[in-house]
């Protein structure tokens, strides 16, 4: 939700390196997007589109700047328009404010400035932050922008990111508070700064990083040795902590690939690899290293997380069978939070995020912790804020996942998910069957990508249909669930996931010619023959059906099979982890049916990558 960047350096590279960070940040955010610079006086450009669109409009400007601003914007106050983009300024237009988080208390200031005279010009509740710093400013008689700048931050309530120019100072101040992540970048020079809110701005320029915690200011200026200084609400100084930012470019770009969609899609043999590492050998240490102290009677795992998180969680739900005398239960987290849940201390609650920064899922994590349930996070983002308040579990470590229909991290969660049922019932036997199992994980996807042209084909023959349902059963069900997730964000076709087996509960009126139905069918178990006959009830009620199956042989003998029907065939492997098989081609399936209609896979309109926002 929002991406902010603010650049102080050298060579008048501020237009370049700022275009850059928020062409990285993009997924974050891309309704809109804006930039401030400042030297005599502040420059603002903004744009409602695309950071390209801005590029252009700042091609023409010739001056060079070696400070300033930017931002990436997923609209929440105010509709999408060149005035609702950020920077934001005070009425003289001497300070340049981004922002990323929500003021929730920016009507009530927004009414306390118009009584002081300030006019607003755009409906957002970030305009308040300039306004409030100029009228603090101006009450020190223009002498302390600092203060100015501290005394605004003290009235805000709500979550901010927020980065913030002044004319007549050389520096940026920053601020953070809430669920709005920020990061400090260092260059070894010292004389190259960056914050943002996504580490992907500051690869390539800064060596080092810090998180920035809650309550935190910096000030960047070559005032200091540093380059910057770092002080809480009250001026006290607060020491940093700088790591090292990885190199690793390659995973930023696209590389050969004409999407991170595809890219990431592709990427999902190593992902998986990663995730598992030795995990599954050495589950020992998931009780030292990434749940210490974890209560010895768990009977309860509450798996917190939204969209396709959430669906990873579903799967889990099926893993955690009568046998393993765990209830698992995978929420929704902006349900649970306000459903005043029944919650024990020893519950074991665990959020599941690729971003790490969704702020439902932080607050129900928060909820939790609160309540004295033992808490952990299965997070991609290393260092994020669910990670941060979690401070225990595991990181997929499936790298940036930068398309915005979550693909890779889906499956490294179902991974780790598989894993953790491991550890928690240490069934030997479980335990051998996984290990095969994973063996075999990363070769029979590589031979799903063999049948890539035949699910781009089938792709194109389908992508010209309004409305899909997609079926499975089982474990299977939240495949169903996601693979219709991931085609409606990015087809904007209407598409239902649904149990295959409550079809005839409803959707089955749905069927028709027009209305293709996709099955997922794997694995020999009590209810692959009733599918086969949900597929059977398709037919004879003239829908198109597309079938996912291990087992064509089984279809045809069982006289479910007709020229007409699209089989999509999977290699098998054991059921706990066919999940992870049978959902890359609905990965595939709804990526190239989005090329088909023309859409853009990696940024489909009205979305974020990192929903930040309740
Ligand atoms: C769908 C998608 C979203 C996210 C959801 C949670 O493709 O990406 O549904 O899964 O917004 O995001 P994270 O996992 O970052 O908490």
């Amino acid at each position: 939700m929002c991406g902010i960047i603010g650049y102080y350096g050298k060579d008048g590279k501020a237009i370049d390196v700022i275009l850059n960070g928020l062409k990285r940040m993009e997924y974050r955010g891309y309704d809109s997007a804006g930039v401030a610079f400042s030297d005599e006086n502040i420059l603002v450009v903004k744009n409602v589109g695309r950071i390209k669109d801005l590029e252009s409009k700042l091609n023409g400007i010739e001056r060079i700047f070696d400070i300033g601003i930017g931002h990436t914007r997923w609209a929440t106050h105010g509709k999408v328009s060149e005035e609702n983009a950020h920077p934001h300024t005070n009425m003289d237009e001497t300070i340049a404010v981004v922002h990323n988080g929500i003021i929730e208390n920016h009507a009530e200031l927004r009414k306390q400035l118009k009584e002081k005279g300030y006019n607003f010009k755009t409906e957002t509740d970030t305009e308040v932050i300039p306004h409030l710093i100029d009228f603090h400013y101006k009450k020190n008689n223009d002498g302390d922008f600092k203060k100015a700048f501290t005394d605004a931050l003290k009235e805000l309530i709500g979550a901010y990111a927020i980065v913030a120019i002044h004319k007549d100072e050389n520096r940026i101040y920053c601020a953070k508070f809430g669920s709005s992540p920020l990061r400090l970048g260092v260059s070894k020079s010292k004389d190259e700064i960056i914050v943002a809110s996504d580490r992907l701005a500051l690869i390539g320029i800064c060596e080092e990083e810090q998180i920035l915690e809650n309550g935190e200011i910096v000030v960047i200026s070559k005032d200091y040795e540093k380059g910057y200084n770092i002080e809480d609400f009250e001026g006290f100084e607060i020491e940093d902590i700088l790591r090292k930012v990885p190199k690793d470019i390659e995973a930023i770009t696209k590389g050969e690939y004409e999407d991170f969609m595809l890219k990431e899609i592709r990427e999902q043999p190593n992902t998986i690899r990663t995730a598992v590492g030795g995990r599954i050998e050495h589950l020992e240490t998931l009780a030292i290293d990434n749940f210490p102290d974890l209560p010895r009677e768990i009977s309860r795992l509450i798996l917190l997380a939204c969209g396709t998180s959430w669906h990873a969680g579903k799967v889990a739900e099926y893993l955690f069978d009568e046998k393993t005398g765990i209830v698992c239960q995978a929420e929704i987290a902006s349900e649970f939070r306000y459903k005043r849940p029944v919650l024990f201390p020893n519950d074991f609650v665990i959020a599941i995020s690729q971003s790490g920064e969704t702020a439902d899922t932080l607050a129900a994590l928060k909820l939790a912790k609160e309540k004295g349930c033992y808490i952990g996070g299965i997070v991609n983002s290393v260092g994020s804020s669910i990670a941060q308040t979690a401070a225990k579990g595991v990181y997929l470590h499936a790298g940036p996942e930068i398309g915005v229909a979550s693909t890779k991290a889906f499956t490294s969660q179902v991974a780790v998910l598989t894993i953790l049922k491991a550890f928690l019932t240490n069934d030997d036997n479980y335990i051998k069957k996984l290990k095969d199992g994973f063996s075999e994980l990363p070769s029979k996807i590589e031979e799903v990508f063999k049948i890539e042209e035949q699910i781009k084909d089938i792709a194109e023959r389908i992508s010209g249909f309004e409305r899909f349902l997609f079926l499975g059963r089982g474990i299977n069900y939240p495949v169903a669930l996601e693979g219709a997730l991931k085609f409606k964000e990015i087809t904007y076709r209407l598409a239902e996931g649904y149990p295959a087996g409550e079809m005839k509960h409803g959707p089955i009126a749905l069927i028709d010619r027009e209305t293709p139905s996709i099955f997922i069918l794997s694995g020999k178990n009590e209810y692959y023959e009733k599918t086969m006959s949900n597929i059977q009830e398709v037919k004879s009620r003239d829908g198109r059906v597309i079938i996912v199956t291990d087992d064509k042989e089984a279809l045809r003998k069982n006289g479910c099979l007709t020229k007409t029907d699209f089989i999509i065939e999977v290699p098998r492997i054991i059921e706990e982890l066919s999940p992870i098989i049978n959902v890359i081609p609905l990965q595939l399936l709804a990526y190239y049916s989005a090329k088909f209609l023309g859409w853009d896979v990696d940024k489909p309109r009205n979305l974020a990558k990192s929903v930040t926002v309740e």
